[in-house]
């Protein structure tokens, strides 16, 4: 196809649902768009262009079929159970108490992006499990998609067993029957789920909700429609209506009115009218679990090349002359260390130039963390962090040292105010990566890698560590599809050369692992 013709039906798609093709996908939608034309007989795909391009019903129609085609349908009952149990133990308990308090027994919850409807069938559950005498209330859950297909089945309400792969078997048989080899919902369940049509991009949303689910739609997303519908997403919540999405969607995004409440399980976003300041810092962070698992590996041990990580914690966000002198510095000091530890413990005495008193705080916060010494290590970073709030060097080493002693929520906190001040640092997410893992979320990691990916498509390691959650779930293809692209661009790499991937190894040892396993 030709590539101003790609480049507008790239726009077009954007404009239309949100989605934002990648260039690695463009071969694909090109397929995507022949299967078409070949369908509709037309001549040219410059003909199908201008049929989607038309404001009218013809138009409409085919968006439905080739949709289908573009979005990703996969979901399935309970999905991330981490989040789950935060929605089942915290987030509805609150809701059902503010609500009881407020003698209001209505509760209005939508799942916008639901596909074929198992997400919003989870609430359902969720709430009948919550409110013995639900029937007494007003609960009303809307489920939203634009696959008109995926809609269909969620009508339906029959599942395949691939639906329940996490759900209990008591749940299920709770709320199901079996019927010829297929699983069918219990009609009471059923009623109270209702499900529509709805463009994120392009309609208007459902008002005054308590709660909305958005996981695993934004992440397709280019930014400039995820900031549109972020912002219809808050005028359509009651105030203090909570937003969920899934892990990694709106890491880096501009919340714009949203506040955030860090739970170990997920960040949620609500809305609050009385903020004040969008990048406040709470006080104190709200503690459900603390978990203390050690984080095994460290996040940069997944990263590409490790002096040039090392100059990147040590360089964002300074003035020129202060690069050079540490830059100088390190090159001394990396020198003689062959292990490229960060190499800031003794900076030489005869420097000419001293480091602020604020760098002199960060580089024996590094220091410590290099010693393990984890809790004076906080200390020093958060002094940093007062005199420097808006330096980025200060997040992610506070993210990595509350990872270390096991305060998750801490450290997830620290790497979306990283994130936020720095949308194409990938090396935050490298840590949620582990911090998922570590916690058995698997989704969540996956998704943090996915991101990562995105923002950089040359990270090798995040290919490898990708392909092996997918061997982990025995999605062989995927596994396969993940290690054969990482062995592609190693490939392409002098073999002497080393990538930082698990302590770092050897481009040519790295590919002999890859091409065994
Ligand atoms: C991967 S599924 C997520 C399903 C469910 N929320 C979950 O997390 O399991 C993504 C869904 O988003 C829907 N979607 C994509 N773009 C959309 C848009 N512009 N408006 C509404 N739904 C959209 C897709 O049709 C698809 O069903």
């Amino acid at each position: 196809m030709n590539p101003i013709l790609l480049q507008n039906f790239i726009e077009l798609i954007s404009d239309y649902i949100g989605l934002h093709i990648r260039e690695q996908d463009y071969d694909s939608l090109c397929n995507k768009v022949f299967v078409r034309v070949k369908l509709l007989k037309y001549s040219s795909p410059e003909q199908y262009y201008q049929l989607l391009a038309n404001q009218n019903q013809a138009s409409k129609d085919e968006w439905e079929k080739l949709i289908v085609l573009l979005v990703v349908p996969e979901t399935y009952f309970f999905r991330d159970r981490g989040q789950l149990e935060l929605l089942q133990n915290v987030i509805l308990p609150e809701i059902i108490k503010y609500k009881i308090a407020s003698n209001e027994k209505n509760i209005k919850i939508w799942s916008a992006g639901c596909s074929t409807g198992e997400e919003p069938y989870s609430l359902a559950i969720m709430i009948q499990e919550l409110i013995p005498d639900w029937k007494e209330w007003n609960i009303l859950i809307l489920g939203t998609d634009i696959n008109e297909v995926a809609l269909k089945t969620a009508k339906k309400g029959i599942y395949g067993n691939w639906s329940f792969r996490l759900l209990d078997e008591g749940i299920k048989k709770k709320y199901f029957y079996e019927f010829k080899g297929e699983w069918h919902l219990d009609q009471e369940l059923k009623n109270m789920v209702n499900f529509s049509n709805l463009n994120l991009v392009q309609d208007d949303f459902p008002r005054n909700n308590d709660l909305i689910l958005c996981r695993n739609v934004l992440i397709y997303f280019g930014e400039e429609q995820i900031s549109l519908v972020i912002k219809k997403f808050y005028n359509s919540l009651v105030k203090g209506g909570y937003l969920i999405t899934a892990h990694a969607e709106l890491y880096g995004q501009r919340l714009g009115e949203f506040q955030v409440k860090v739970f170990p399980q997920s960040l949620v976003y609500y809305r609050d009218e009385d903020k004040e300041d969008e990048n406040y810092l709470p006080e104190s962070l709200p503690i459900l679990e603390e978990k203390r698992i050690p984080i095994k590996k460290s996040w940069q041990s997944l990263l590409k090349n490790s002096s040039s990580t090392t100059k990147i914690s040590i360089y964002d966000g300074i003035g020129d002359d202060a690069k050079k002198q540490i830059l100088f510095d390190l090159n001394k000091k990396i020198s003689l260390n062959q292990n490229n530890k960060i190499a800031i413990k003794t900076l030489p005495q005869t420097s000419n130039i001293q480091p602020s008193k604020s760098e002199e705080l960060l580089l024996e916060a590094e220091a410590l963390f290099e010693e393990k010494d984890y809790t004076d290590a906080i200390k020093k970073a958060e002094k940093f962090l007062i005199i420097n709030p808006k330096d980025i060097r200060g997040y992610k080493l506070l993210a990595q040292l509350y990872a270390n002693i096991g305060t998750y929520e801490r450290a997830i906190f620290y790497c979306n105010q990283a994130i936020e001040r720095n949308s194409a640092s990938v090396e935050p997410y490298y840590l949620l990566v582990n911090i998922a893992e570590e916690q058995g979320d698997l989704e969540g990691a996956k998704s943090f890698l996915k991101r990562i990916i995105y923002l950089c498509p040359e990270e090798i390691p995040a290919y490898i560590e990708l392909g092996s959650l997918y061997a982990v779930e025995k999605n062989m293809t995927r596994a396969k599809k993940m290690k054969n692209i990482a062995l592609e661009m190693l490939k392409k790499l002098p073999a002497d050369d080393i990538v930082e991937y698990k302590g770092g190894i050897k481009v040519s040892d790295l590919i002999e692992y890859l091409e065994a396993v």
